[in-house]
């Protein structure tokens, strides 16, 4: 693979991502001030995921929103494929959709795809995945999701609601749309070929549900934007309206460039690491420092490639003018790797003690939220 290549797919981000070869190659959306604005002005406030940039595409926002004021019912649709424990990166997404669930009032339909991700991994099996679907559900529910407006399920769980839509998209898309929207072989086993259809499915299930006409609106990481082109494609021949989207870019790990990924445990952050795991892990991240403290000070240090900056920048610090000073601090060597560290390790274990606060009381919430056939 060349430097300059990355691969997206829904199970694999490798290399470099180049985001607006991205939106080419995808053929979704840059996301416009006009649409940023209009969402900000029925929140009440631009959400600094959008003033960022971390939400950076979209397919047809335009016509959700145009929905929305024309009196359409408009839902909301994300999900989690429980392979593990949650991290971060995870959260991003899901602190973005209750700020749109806030600002439309919007239902919210959230799936756990505990079916594709015991298909998917070899090693997993059906009771682990299960279980990590459960653990993942408190950190849903700590997001702070409207009870009387989210419906969170579990695909094994409420399966029998679900098969009956997705063998309905199922019968629409081919063996070989399905490898060349996803890239299955010959080899893949034939669950995961049914499993688009599984996750295309609750773009149609509010219609089921609530039985009026309905626009759906999905925030997700970019990286899932296949299975909406099954699902858009699907949606006119079974009478319904295409789902919108609105996507991320995947949230760096603290390691170099990268995705933060579950597999390199230490460089991603967990919602039940300690504060001693945090304070770890971030004394450890790949940093666009100097070598020595003598050569920082001399020649200043590389904000453009520091993961650490890069968290200030899109999850912790959104204040312009405070990002400002960091970015202009570390490039004339004025501010120190260490420094920098433990300010943003005092401000992750600060939201990680509040988060691991509302996942204890989520115990308690489950009913008010899960759904199951
Ligand atoms: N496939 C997703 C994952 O692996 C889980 C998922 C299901 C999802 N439905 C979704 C993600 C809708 C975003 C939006 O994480």
């Amino acid at each position: 693979m060349a430097e300059q290549e990355f691969v997206v797919t829904p199970w694999e981000v490798r290399g470099e991502v180049d985001y607006g070869k991205l939106i080419r190659q995808f053929g979704v959306s840059p996301l416009t001030q006009e649409l940023i604005d209009k969402i900000a002005a029925k929140a009440g406030y631009l959400h600094p995921f959008l003033k960022r940039g971390l939400f950076f595409a979209h397919r047809e926002l335009d016509l959700w929103l145009k929905s929305y004021e024309s009196g359409v019912n408009v839902v909301l649709y994300t999900g989690r494929g429980p392979s593990g424990k949650t991290h971060i990166g995870h959260l991003t997404p899901w602190m973005f959709t209750k700020y749109l669930q806030d600002a439309f009032n919007a239902t919210l339909y959230f799936q756990l795809t505990d079916d594709e991700k015991f298909l998917i991994h070899p090693e997993h099996s059906l009771s682990e995945v299960e279980s990590f679907a459960y653990d993942n559900l408190l950190d849903i529910i700590a997001i702070g999701f409207k009870p009387e407006k989210t419906k969170i399920f579990v695909n094994t769980g409420y399966a029998k609601t679900l098969y009956k839509i997705a063998i309905q998209v199922a019968k629409h898309v081919t063996v070989s749309t399905a490898k060349a929207t996803f890239g299955f072989t010959d080899s893949s086993n034939i669950g995961i070929l049914f499993f688009p259809a599984m996750q295309a499915a609750p773009c149609f299930l509010p219609q089921e549900l609530e039985g009026k006409d309905t626009h759906v609106l999905i925030p997700c990481a970019i990286d899932q934007d296949p299975y909406w082109r099954i699902a858009r494609d699907v949606a006119p021949k079974l009478g319904y309206r295409k789902p919108a989207g609105i996507f991320s870019r995947f949230i760096p790990g603290l390691g170099r460039g990268a995705k933060m990924s579950s597999s390199i445990p230490e460089t991603s952050i967990f919602t039940d690491d300690k504060p001693e795991d945090i304070d770890r892990k971030i004394w450890n991240a790949f940093t666009g420092g100097q070598p020595t403290i003598k050569e920082q000070r001399e020649k200043g240090g590389n904000p453009d490639i520091c993961s650490v900056y890069q968290y200030y920048y899109y999850l912790f610090e959104f204040d312009d003018a405070k990002v400002k000073e960091i970015y202009e601090n570390c490039r004339s060597g004025t501010l120190i790797c260490g420094d920098c560290k433990r300010k943003l390790a005092e401000i992750v274990k600060k939201f990680m003690a509040e988060h691991q606060r509302k996942r204890e009381k989520a115990k308690d919430l489950i009913d008010k939220y899960l759904i199951r056939d």
